[in-house]
């Protein structure tokens, strides 16, 4: 049995064209459900939609434009006439360099904030009419569990994810009344195709060593707890801060 009510669901996914993203297309491909790829890279979801066929429609956003936010919403709604759920997942991550934080240079942090905390703001508040609408809608934030660990040298993007599930907590609040859930799933290490400066082979086995489960998660191992949140089976769950790290971590 698949979780209840999802295949029929029109979803947004942000940040689509790679990693984790492309990972929770498939997944709620599998799942039946319809899904709008949405990234910057407009031809990396078009390659993805090409690869999945017609349940997914690909569609070029940049999360930190309110007017490209809207873009998106007005495109989805004359689509599909509806949207059920989002994964607020584009984030600026595999291309971050490591800086102590004294020496993020200011350009860095602002760009790092207009994206990863902004862009699920202005994503979700383009999307809200046709959330609260769909009277089951889900919304998924994507956090990160580096804020639990306390790891050093990106010292915006510990910030900048730190505020994504503090903006979750809020947000269920103002929502719960539209029918409208939000929770934010913060992934450990994932280690994708995109090679990234962000963890050493040193730290990655300092991390495992310390890990529950004794081995290190790709992007197939955080779409089960998306398809979940997204689905009705999760209609008494709101305002959380999920985990998915194998152990490593104790929120
Ligand atoms: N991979 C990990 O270890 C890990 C761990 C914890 C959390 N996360 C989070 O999971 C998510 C996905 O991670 P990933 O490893 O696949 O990242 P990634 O860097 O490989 O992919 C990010 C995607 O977001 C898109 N994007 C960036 N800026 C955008 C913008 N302004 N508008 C639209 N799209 C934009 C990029 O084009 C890219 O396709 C991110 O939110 C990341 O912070 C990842």
């Amino acid at each position: 049995m698949s979780y209840q009510g999802l295949d029929s669901k029109v979803i947004v996914v942000t940040g689509a064209a790679q990693g984790i993203g492309a990972a929770y297309v498939r997944r709620l491909v599998l799942e039946g459900c319809t899904v709008i790829a949405a990234d910057r890279n407009l031809h990396g979801v078009e390659v993805l939609a090409a690869e999945l066929g017609d349940s997914v429609v690909p569609a070029a956003v940049d999360v930190s434009s309110a007017v490209s936010c809207a873009e998106l919403a007005a495109a989805a709604m004359e689509r599909f006439g509806r949207v059920d759920g989002l994964i607020n997942n584009a984030a600026i991550f595999s291309t971050i360099a490591m800086h102590p934080f004294w020496e993020i240079p200011e350009k860095e942090w602002d760009a790092i904030m207009a994206v990863n905390i902004k862009g699920p703001w202005l994503v979700t508040t383009a999307l809200l009419e046709a959330l609260k609408a769909s009277g089951r809608a889900s919304i998924v934030n994507i956090g990160s569990d580096a804020v639990a660990l306390g790891r050093t040298e990106y010292l915006h993007y510990i910030a900048s994810k730190g505020a994504v599930a503090a903006m979750t907590f809020s947000m269920s609040k103002e929502l719960g009344g539209f029918g409208v859930r939000v929770n934010t799933l913060s992934p450990g290490p994932v280690y994708t195709e995109v090679s990234r400066e962000t963890v050493t082979e040193a730290q990655r086995e300092a991390m495992l060593a310390r890990q529950a489960v004794p081995r290190t998660a790709g992007p197939d191992d955080m779409t089960s707890l998306a398809a979940f949140l997204l689905s009705d089976d999760s209609g008494y769950i709101s305002g959380q801060t999920i985990s998915v790290n194998g152990g490593l971590v104790h929120r």
